[in-house]
């Protein structure tokens, strides 16, 4: 498995994984538009692309929009391994801290996020929707160690 860059080439496999893995997937008028204005790393094996991570970053800090691994190929460390890569990026661009916020009955990411070293800062009343009505977004934050230029 390896972790690289993006490409528009990219577009139909992240439109896929996202339909397969999520109740409320990213569109793909979304995803085409994250190729352009965010960051996205893309983790492929030899089958083809089995996850992606999407970020954004102003100055020093940054936020987690989306990490996603297809459902066959969870529980392997994938998500993992693009959380890594992650923070690798961040530190080569010197930011210092990150933001993200995830369902409140996203156990599985949350359990991934904790072990990362994120901590839950604040809770955003009925943020999502669900089929029956909304949720809370639980707002978590890891503060980098950035080297010294
Ligand atoms: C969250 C997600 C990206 C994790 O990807 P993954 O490749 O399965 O994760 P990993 O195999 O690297 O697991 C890392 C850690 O995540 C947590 N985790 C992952 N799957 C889990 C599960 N089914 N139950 C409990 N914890 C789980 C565990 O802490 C795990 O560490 P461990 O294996 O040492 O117990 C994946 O479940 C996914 O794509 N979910 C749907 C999209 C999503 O919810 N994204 C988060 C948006 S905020």
């Amino acid at each position: 498995m390896k972790i690289r860059s993006v490409n528009l080439n990219d577009l139909d496999s992240m439109v896929a994984i996202e339909a397969l893995g999520i109740e409320d997937p990213w569109t793909r008028k979304q995803l085409a538009e994250s190729i352009q204005n965010h960051r996205i790393r893309i983790a492929e094996n030899e089958t083809g692309i089995v996850g992606f991570l999407i970020y954004s970053t102003v100055l020093d800090e940054s936020e987690l929009l989306q990490v996603i691994v297809l459902p066959q190929y969870r529980r392997q460390g994938i998500g993992k391994s693009l959380m890594l890569d992650f923070f690798q990026e961040l530190q080569t661009q010197q930011v210092e801290i990150c933001f993200l916020e995830v369902r409140k009955s996203n156990e599985k990411a949350q359990s991934l996020y904790l072990k990362l070293g994120f901590k839950s800062i604040g809770v955003r009343r009925n943020y999502y929707k669900t089929p029956t009505g909304k949720e809370d977004a639980i707002i978590m934050r890891k503060e980098l160690s950035v080297s010294p230029q």
